[in-house]
Parts: C-alpha cells; structure tokens; sequence
C-alpha cells in the first residue's frame, strides 16, 4: 500500500482560495478597495483597462506598511487585523482572514508598493504567487496594488470572464457599494483613461447618493429613522408613486459592510404594502447597526452575507422602519421635485454637495390632524376651521405645513377605507346598516359559489348575505361608507372580482380584499362634495397610518412647496 494524501503545496492552495475569494475583476477591486479603507485610506483611486481584464490599480493614502509587512502579506492567513478567533466577534474591518492578497496574487501578475511614512517603502512583485524581486522604493505614505493579467495562469477561469463592458459594469457596482459604505471617503474610477466615479468626501450618505446619482434621485428619496431595541436603522427609500417595476436601486449595510440580502430588501419592501402596484420595486438604502455579538460576519468566502441571530427580529424592525418613513405627510410627492426627476438631473460625478450639512438623516414628524388645522387655521385663531376648496369636483386643496396640498379625492376616500376596512376584517366586523327594504340580487352560478365562500369575509365589512330562491340573493345589511354609496353596484362589483379569481393566494388576502372593496366604494373623482364633507374627507385622510399614499403605487396628496412658490415669484 502506498500513501495517497499529500497536502497540496502553497502556490496551489492559494489558487483554490482564489476560486472562492475572485471571481472577476470586480471581486479584486472589492478586496483592494476593502484593504485601503481597512488601511485608514481618506483618499481611493481605481484605474481598470480592458475591464480590469488586463490592468486593475487600486492606490491609496492610508498605513501603508513596513518592508517585513510587505512581504509577509501575501502570505497565506496573514492578516494584521485579528490575532485569535474571540476577536472574530464584532470584527470591525472588512478584512481578517488574511487570504485575499494571496489569493489574488496566485492568479496575476502582482505589483504592491507600499510606504508607511513616505519616507522609506517597499515594492515587491510576484507572478502566480511566486514572489520574483523586492526591493526598496520612494513614494508617498500609502500603498498602490496592481494587478496585471488577471488568470493569466488558470486558462479555464478566464474564459469565464465576460465583455468588457459586462465586467467594467460590475467594477462601477463593486466600488458604489463602498461608496455608499463610506460616504466619508474620496473615490474615484477611471477605466481606459475615461473618468466613470469622482465622488468627493461627502458630509453624510445623502450627500454621497446625489454624487453618485445626482440629485433627481436623491432630493426625492424619505428618510428611514428607526431604533428598536439596540438595533439602529438608518437610510433612504424611495417614493412609492416613484417604485418602477425594474431599476431599483437596493442597498444593504450591516455594521458599516455592505451585504447581499434579498431577504432584508424584500422585508424593506413590504413595508410598503399598500402603497405600490404589484411588481413595483421601490430602490432602498438600508444602513443597519446592531451589536457585534447579534451577528456572524464569517460566512460567507467574500464576506457578501452576515448571519443574523435574530434574523426574523430584523426583517420585522425593517419593515417597520420603512413603513414609518412613508407616514408623514411631508412624505407626499412634492411638485417641484417630481417635475425635476421626470425631466431626469444630471446624474453621475459631482452632486451639489450637502447644501443642508446636516447628515442628511432628519424624519419629519407626523401630521396629524390638530396640526393640519394649526397649519390652516389663518392667523392662529383658535379653533378657526381650516379652508379646503374642491377644484373640478375631484381635487381638494388646502394649506399644510410644507405649502399647499392637492389632494385626490377618490385615492384619499380609497385610503381612508381601506384602513378601516382592513381593521373591520381582522377584527369583529363593522357596523354595519340594516336594510329597511332588503336589496335582492340576481348573481350567474360562479359569482354565487365566490358570494358563499366569501359569506364571512362579506359579513365584516357589512354584507349581510342571504341565499333566497334559484340565483337570486338576499341582502338584509350592507356598509355605509358615505351618503352617496350604491350599495347593490359596489356588492355586484366586488362579487365579480372574488369569482375572477383576483385573490388569487392566501397572502394578502384580507389585504387585497379590502382594497377592492375600497376602490369599489370610495367616492369617484367628478362627484361634488359639500364642505363638511371636504373637511371631513381630509381629516380622515390625515389620520391614517400612510395619508400620502393610495392602495395603487399612486399618490393620494401632491404638495406644492411654499418655498417653491417663493421661488417663483421671486420673493426668496
Ligand atoms: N492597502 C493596504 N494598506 C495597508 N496594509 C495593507 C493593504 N492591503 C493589505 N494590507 C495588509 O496586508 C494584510 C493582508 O491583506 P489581505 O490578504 O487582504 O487580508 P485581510 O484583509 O483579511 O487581513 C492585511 O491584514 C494588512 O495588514
Ligand atoms: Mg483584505
């Protein structure tokens, strides 16, 4: 018998290891840029040709480090950053397993200078991870890492590398991720001598979202605010009215790492429930901070997933925390703004810098109704009514705390049912009218099976429904949601929905449900209302849970800024 095992020798094991740490280009400038931020650096430069296929450079201000340092770097599980496993808990740096410079340096042709005082310094080179020359260099405090050739010795891995746009795309996205991450530090990228990121040192991530987007995007997103606990959430998310069904935009920061979570994001979107169309992704940059115990940075080989420890905790917190920055009112469309964004901002290098020099991160507290009628009482009288005017019978106006609101009536009236709705279906029902003259109605064969299976459903929101003879049906109570409400036609209406199948599963049911209905009964835009009835409308409107936002992805109020109107008559 012979022995079969052999430990495989270094140069082979860090090629393994480059199978899980680099992918493509794009993983090489994660880690590069990673080490420089883990280094200190204020300032990152990346140069990438050919898609970083032949040449990625990642230069950087920061440690630097010693001529042993340099050396010992690309050694395999050295790292400067954690000495024994204890220290993994709540590991601050995006680096600490001391496998990515070798790793990358097995599979290139690999370049480091390096000086930690801009006295002395060190530049070393490798090919395929084999060490060739070291030697002394000058140059400035900091470290610049090249490297050429990428796969140049694993033939079947280059080929899987893609169009050198395909790969440019994926650097741009590796390095905004960062970005975000660090709005505090100065990045740019430049591929083929063609400047594609200057992103500034930015006061706060708002700041850095208009560099990297300009400020179309940024000027409109609502800030997320939210602690619970010792879990802090911070951020921006986008207007529902503004959530396209492709595009978005989605973030996710854990203790200051940027992470790939479907899971979190999706969570972050159901906090828009009832606010979007169905399909519609609203772009979300979610920054959170929990204890360094609460989570697992360890697991994944490119450190692009945590493990949280109260995974469902999280996601729930998230939710809300998104949910609660679609509440204030100032969170509906604002004209001006919408009118910018539709005309699409300059976006890309450079935004206008944090004109505000706060952090960017400030939620507005909810309106309520006694401060609508503060806002619109003239003068501060007390007890002075607020002034609501209809416009073509469908629209109302009135002033608010941030300029005028336009509100559509139907979206609002629909708003305003459905959370009542909502709460009558999971709780006992609502009040609902007895008849005096019970309405019978005739239904085909399906919609009678859907009036049966919904009886219950039916009976909350009050239809009281009863079979009477062949396919005729009984109604002996029905809802009263305003004066105006056709109580046979809004029935039939919702019947024909439930035997269309739109429920379709058991999720959302209630929720879907209670939109149909309050779609079906809400006033109709062209319906004149009196005054107390405007007022009314209003006052219900403002004292739901998301008054800014109908059950469609719509808004239910626009805004038009006094600022704005200032602007424009010239009088700031
Ligand atoms: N740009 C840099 N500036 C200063 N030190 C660096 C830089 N890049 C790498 N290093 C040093 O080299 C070590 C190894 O880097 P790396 O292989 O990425 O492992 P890790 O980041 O997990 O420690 C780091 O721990 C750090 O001490
Ligand atoms: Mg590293």
């Amino acid at each position: 018998m012979t022995d079969r095992i052999a430990v495989l020798p270094p140069a082979v094991a860090d090629q393994i290891a480059a199978g899980e740490v680099v992918e493509r280009p794009a993983s090489v400038v994660k880690e590069l840029v990673e080490n420089a931020l883990d280094a200190g650096a204020r300032t990152v430069r990346v140069a990438i040709e050919d898609g970083g296929k032949s040449l990625i450079r990642v230069s950087d201000d920061g440690a630097g480090m010693s001529p042993a340092d340099a050396v010992l770097a690309l050694a395999r599980h050295a790292t400067s950053k954690i000495r024994d496993a204890s220290e993994l808990i709540g590991v601050a740096t995006f680096g600490f397993r001391g496998e990515a410079l070798p790793a990358i340096a097995s599979v290139s042709r690999f370049e480091l200078e390096t000086s930690p005082d801009g006295v002395s310094g060190t530049a070393l080179r490798a090919v395929g991870g084999k060490r060739e020359d070291v030697r002394d260099a000058v140059r400035q405090r900091g470290s610049t890492v090249t490297v050429r050739a990428l796969f140049f010795n694993t033939p079947a891995r280059r080929k899987f590398l893609r169009a050198q746009a395909s790969e440019t795309r994926a650097v741009v996205e590796a390095l905004t991720v960062l970005a975000l991450a660090r709005p505090d530090v100065a990045f740019s990228l430049s591929s083929d001598d063609r400047v594609l990121l200057e992103l500034p040192p930015a006061a706060s991530l708002l700041e850095r979202i208009r560099g990297l987007w300009g400020p179309a995007l940024a000027d409109t997103l609502l800030p997320i605010a939210h602690r619970e606990g010792a879990l802090e959430i911070q951020g921006f998310a986008q207007r529902p009215a503004q959530a396209k069904p492709t595009g978005r935009k989605g973030y996710v920061c854990v203790r200051g790492r940027p992470i790939r979570d479907p899971f979190l994001l999706r969570a972050a979107e159901a906090g828009y429930r009832s606010t979007i169309a169905p399909g519609d992704r609203p772009s979300l940059i979610l920054c959170l901070d929990l204890p360094g115990d609460a989570v697992d940075v360890n697991v994944h080989p490119a450190k692009l997933e945590v493990r949280f420890r109260e995974k469902f905790f999280v996601e729930q917190v998230v939710a809300v925390a998104v949910r609660r920055a679609l509440g204030p009112l100032a969170a509906a469309a604002p004209l001006q703004r919408v009118r910018e964004a539709a005309l699409g901002g300059a976006a890309g290098a450079g935004g206008p810098g944090g004109a505000d020099g706060s952090n960017g991160i400030a939620i507005p507290s909810p309106v309520t109704t006694g401060e609508l009628f503060a806002a619109a009482s003239r003068g501060g009288e007390p007890g002075a009514r607020p002034l609501v005017l209809q416009v073509f019978d469908t629209y109302l106006l009135f002033q608010s705390a941030v300029g005028v609101a336009i509100v559509d009536q139907h979206s609002a009236h629909e708003r305003v049912l459905y959370e009542g709705v909502l709460a009558q279906l999971s709780g006992d029902g609502a009040p609902a009218q007895r008849l005096l003259l019970p309405l019978t109605l005739e239904f085909a064969a399906p919609e009678l099976e859907a009036l049966e299976t919904h009886r219950e459903l039916l009976r909350r929101i009050g239809y009281e429904v009863a079979p009477f003879a062949g396919r005729t049906v009984v109604v002996h109570t029905a809802p009263n949601p305003h004066p105006r409400f056709d109580a046979a036609r809004c029935l039939q209406e919702l019947v024909a929905d439930l035997a269309g199948g739109r429920f379709g599963g058991r999720a959302n049911r209630l929720e879907r449900f209670a939109a149909t209905f309050a779609c079906r009964a809400a006033i109709k835009a062209g319906q004149h209302l009196e005054p107390e009835e405007i007022r009314e409308l209003v006052a219900r409107l403002l004292a739901t849970s998301l008054p800014a936002h109908d059950v469609h992805g719509r808004p239910t109020i626009v805004q038009l800024p006094k600022d704005e109107l200032e602007r424009r008559f010239g009088r700031s």
